[in-house]
């Protein structure tokens, strides 16, 4: 007779070496939940590493995009699993004007800025606690006034919470002592097959929003919030991924296929629907829900198999897609779209919840 088994699982989370970055120790820590379902992220960048979830026979998969090691975070990728500041996605020119006074950042993609620039927040080791009472954990991390151009030191805490009910809560905070842009994200690139299992051009994806922000050549708004009928980006009905990725439009040329932002439907101070993604073979779905403004669609157009992922898998174009809550791309320099200023004495909130299931 061996010790006695406590009445219920307890809400697990441990925590192994995962090598070092420039000198600095990096840690994994492992979520679990009682179906069987795993999160992994790491101190490096708060990255989600893996997620592993059954499909609808309760074969496990893991359906992130990553790395083995900490050797392929450090090599430049495209921000897989990434948790992605001080300002998800681009600023035009790579500048902006706040309170009289221009910020120049740096231009690391074409003329634009994109995810926080040279060295974003998902370059650094972040500080990491376990959440008492939850499979939980929360990263924080101080980013310095003037780091990447940006004014403000602000304090960010991330926390990544995996529930019974099979979902990721991703709760962001933030507070500044100077007025700064704020956009935080999670970069995951999701394959619901497997992430090696080739294209999610077969997933089918359903946004709530009747509108989209149109961009221009190299990606930045053209400050338009146009309608979604009648165009490929429609997605209020379940639609393949692939159906209309190549059609012969303007927005299709310039993304490559999709890498835009859709104005959600909604809104409110709790995480309302915004997308459901269903991989119809395995029957793996996630729901998507937030309290933001948007929601960057983005179908790994620029993958192109050089990049070797977990146990070799060379991720070829269009094999994961991206989910990415948000406020609109550029919004520092437009100011028709919801702010995204920080100021002093206030509070940056942001909640996602990645709801993992089958169907
Ligand atoms: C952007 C893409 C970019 C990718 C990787 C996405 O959020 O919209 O244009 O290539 O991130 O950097």
């Amino acid at each position: 007779m061996g010790a006695e088994q406590p009445a219920a699982a307890q809400p697990a989370v441990t925590r192994q070496p995962f090598g070092s970055a420039a000198g600095t120790p990096v840690e994994v820590y492992t979520l679990t939940n009682r179906h069987g379902v795993e999160v992994r992220a790491i101190t490096y960048g708060a990255i989600i590493t893996s997620i592993r979830v059954p499909d609808r026979k309760g074969v496990i998969a893991d359906v992130a995009l990553g790395f083995d090691s900490i050797e392929g975070y450090l090599t430049p990728h495209p921000y897989f699993g990434a948790l992605v500041g001080r300002y998800a996605n681009r600023i035009g020119n790579a500048r902006f004007a706040l309170d009289g006074r221009t910020y120049l950042l740096a231009a690391n993609n074409g003329p634009n800025h994109l995810h926080g620039g040279v060295r974003g927040f998902d370059k650094y080791v972040w500080a990491a606690e376990p959440i008492a009472g939850a499979s939980g954990i929360a990263f924080t991390r101080t980013s310095r006034d003037g780091e990447e151009g940006y004014p403000g030191r602000l304090e960010v805490r991330v926390s990544y919470v995996l529930t019974d009910a099979s979902e990721l809560v991703i709760e962001y905070q933030a507070t500044t002592d100077r007025a700064t842009p704020v956009n935080l994200t999670q970069h995951t690139y999701f394959n619901l097959a497997g992430h090696a299992a080739g294209t999610i051009l077969d997933h089918e994806l359903t946004i709530d929003a009747d509108r989209f922000t149109p961009v221009g050549e190299s990606l930045i708004p053209t400050g338009v919030l146009a309608t979604v009928e009648g165009t490929p980006m429609d997605f209020r009905r379940a639609t393949k991924v692939g159906a209309r990725i190549d059609a012969d439009t303007e927005q299709i040329r310039f993304g490559r296929g999709y890498d835009h932002n859709w104005v959600l439907n909604g809104g409110g101070t709790s995480p309302r629907l915004a997308a459901r993604l269903v991989e119809p073979a395995s029957g793996r779905t996630l729901e998507v829900s937030t309290t933001e403004p948007g929601l960057q669609f983005y179908t790994g157009n620029f993958l192109d198999g050089t990049v070797k992922g977990k146990g070799g898998a060379a991720y070829a174009r269009r094999s994961g897609l991206c989910l990415e809550t948000q406020h609109f791309p550029d919004s520092p320099n437009q100011p028709a779209f919801p702010t995204t200023i920080l100021k002093p004495g206030g509070t940056y909130r942001s909640k996602t919840v990645w709801r993992f299931g089958v169907s």
